[in-house]
């Protein structure tokens, strides 16, 4: 499978396990779950990068209160190398893509061949990159697919939210029906909850598509989480060993039962078992 593009999915054993995080609607907590995985494996002593591929609504970098000089649409127009993009965050890693809207469509096009570099150069250095992506279907979500080994679908519970995310979804089950997806559902009201979100996600997606997809976990409505994002700290950092932690923990280590097994030995394991 590709969507149009240049470059094909890296299958290899070897490389890093790349994660997209993509939804339909905007706001359903994308870019906050991906900082918050991607510090949780960090913390369990893997190297992790993530791409903010939102280009020009860039938050990733704010999540965690860096400043971004360095971007990839600087580096497009020649005003900085890809030496300076790593921002270090604690040691988690974080690429910006642009922060600032406004790109023209040749820079814009520049942008996905640089983004590629990216990954190829941070592909020797890193167990896991995550790329965050703005809300729908556009190029930059496919583009992110298309490079990822996991689609991470973020689900709310709200029935525009569904329709739209189930539209995307089913465009790329069209181009490729074995696509990795899974879902997190986000301001769940509960375990229970959560699961009803999926499965009624699955139903659907069973009766036109004939498709299920994998269930990853959950993250409740929570004012702990609204208080991380305007403290600019995760919430690993800011409230380890809190039960809101333990579902990035259990959605961890989820995804480690989906990354390739040369990965796992390669940090100490703290999470819980499910
Ligand atoms: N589990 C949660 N509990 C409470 N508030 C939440 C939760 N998840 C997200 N939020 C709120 O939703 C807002 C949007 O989150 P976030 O920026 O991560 O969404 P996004 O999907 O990345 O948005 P965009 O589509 O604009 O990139 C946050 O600023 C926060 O206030
Ligand atoms: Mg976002």
């Amino acid at each position: 499978m590709t969507f149009g593009m240049t470059m094909r999915k890296n299958n290899s054993k070897s490389g890093p396990f790349i994660l997209a995080t993509v939804s339909g609607k905007g706001g359903v907590g994308k870019s906050m779950v991906t900082v918050n995985l991607a510090d949780t494996l960090r913390m369990m002593g893997y190297t992790v990068a993530v791409i903010d591929a939102d280009l020009g609504l860039s938050n990733c970098a704010t999540l965690l209160n860096e400043q971004v000089d360095a971007t990839v649409a600087h580096w497009v127009r020649g005003q900085c190398s890809l030496e300076d993009l790593p921002l270090d965050s604690e040691g988690l890693t974080i690429i910006t893509g642009a922060s600032k809207p406004g790109l023209s469509d040749h820079e814009m096009e520049m942008l996905f061949d640089a983004m590629d570099q990216v990954i190829m150069a941070l592909s020797d250095h890193y167990d896991f990159i995550f790329i965050d992506t703005p809300a729908g279907s556009g190029a930059l979500s496919l583009w992110a697919l298309d490079r990822a080994h996991l689609g991470m679908l973020v689900l709310v519970n709200e029935p525009t939210a569904i329709s739209d995310v189930y539209r995307f979804c089913k465009y790329v089950l069209q181009i490729d029906p074995t696509y990795p997806f899974a879902s997190i559902i986000n301001f769940a009201e509960g375990e229970d909850d959560a699961a009803r979100i999926h499965e009624r996600f699955n139903t659907i997606l069973k009766y036109f598509m004939q498709q299920q997809i994998s269930y990853l976990g959950f993250i409740p409505a929570s004012e702990q989480v609204r208080a991380s994002i305007r403290d600019q700290t995760p919430l690993t950092r800011l409230q380890p060993g809190t039960d809101l932690v333990k579902e990035f923990e259990y959605i961890t280590h989820k995804i480690l039962e989906k990354a390739p097994e040369t990965l796992v030995p390669a940090a100490s394991q703290t999470v819980r078992n499910p």
